[in-house]
């Protein structure tokens, strides 16, 4: 098939792109490049050997985006577009909101008036709120979000719900990530945080590598097994995996629906730590401060859908993800900056 990836030049992007040129998938890609780097298109085609058509436009501009639509005839579309900065949608919630709802509203309007049929949103775990207990069942009922990012992600899920509705054609896809982490084997492609990392694993990189002097666990007094957060990392590479087996699904589905992507298994912050530290020789300080604001004391997925409907399940390990994380920090110390 011939795949328009949105935000195709991010973190999980570029590693789906992968994937999907090694099934033999053709891609496009359109990224703005707002939180992304150009030179992971190089990387990308570095490791398949393929040449990339990309566009550098946002996907509000209808205008643009239909050019992009007129010149490659796109059977589905994988939209990863979007803010994703949890702690800055609470800061700047009209950025989040304008900007996710507004891509994806302009995106839905191009897609149909070009007949595509078949979509898969990167949703997130984050849509289940913080009143359900785990583990999350799609099943679950959604929302009590916690931050605007998460709203955004609830609210795409609605609309398109609603689109679907009006348009028997359609397969749509919501695959609901847990943690993503870790990086491609080569140490070519991985994750490449704008200044000061918010998230668990680049944080640990960062202070693995030298830049920052020590990690800070956000709290250890939580009703878990040695009192951090727990968290259900799930390796990108077998998330990337996770949209090929979706686009399959898309073949033989109408409708919508929704489906948790990750590994069913939760760690806490120590257990990654001691993973990290075990697995790359390496000493990790870190030291225990207050509870960061909007967090859970855990979450991870029941995975039996993905089992049953996608035939897809996560293949790596935690000490894959700890192992992959470091090779790529150590291969690329300023990220793709060179
Ligand atoms: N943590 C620390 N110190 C840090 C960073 C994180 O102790 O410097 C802890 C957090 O308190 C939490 C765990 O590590 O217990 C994971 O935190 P992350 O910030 O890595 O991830 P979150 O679970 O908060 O959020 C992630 C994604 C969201 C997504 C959500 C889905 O960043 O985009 O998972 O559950 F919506």
């Amino acid at each position: 098939m011939n795949i328009l990836l949105t935000g195709g030049a991010g973190y999980i992007g570029s590693h789906t792109a992968i994937e999907l040129i090694e099934a033999k998938h053709s891609v496009v890609i359109v990224d703005n490049f707002v939180n992304s780097n150009p030179l992971v298109l190089r990387r990308i085609e570095n490791i398949t050997g393929k040449k990339i058509p990309i566009y550098c436009i946002n996907i509000a501009d209808v205008a643009k985006l239909d050019k992009v639509f007129c010149k490659h005839n796109i059977d589905a579309v994988i939209h990863f577009a979007g803010f994703k900065s949890m702690s800055e949608s609470l800061q700047i919630p009209l950025k989040y909101y304008r900007n996710n709802i507004d891509t994806t509203l302009a995106l839905l309007e191009i897609i149909k008036k070009h007949d595509v049929t078949k979509f898969i949103f990167s949703s997130s775990a984050a849509v289940y709120g913080y009143i359900n207990d785990i583990q999350y069942i799609e099943s679950m009922p959604v929302g009590h979000c916690s931050n605007p990012y998460a709203w955004t992600k609830l609210f795409i899920e609605q609309i398109l719900k609603d689109v679907a509705t009006v348009n028997p054609d359609f397969s749509v896809i919501l695959l609901r990530y847990f943690n993503p982490a870790g990086a491609h084997t080569s140490g070519k492609i991985g994750e490449n945080p704008n200044g000061i990392p918010n998230n668990l694993f680049s944080y640990i990189s960062q202070v693995a590598i030298g830049k920052l002097a020590e990690l800070k666990i956000f709290g250890n007094n939580y009703p878990t097994k040695d009192g951090t957060g727990v968290r259900d990392y799930i390796h990108v590479v077998d998330l990337a995996k996770g949209h090929i087996a979706a686009l399959e699904y898309t073949n033989k589905h109408k409708g919508v629906e929704a489906i948790n992507i990750g590994t069913g298994i939760g760690f806490s912050v120590l257990d990654i730590v001691k993973t990290f530290e075990k697995i790359n020789k390496i000493k990790i300080p870190y030291q225990i401060i207050g509870r960061r604001a909007g967090d859970i004391a855990e979450c991870y997925a029941d995975t039996s859908k993905a089992i049953s409907m996608l035939n897809w399940k996560a293949e790596k390990t935690l000490e894959d993800i700890c192992c992959d994380t470091w090779y790529w920090q150590i291969q690329n110390p300023n990220g793709y900056e060179k």
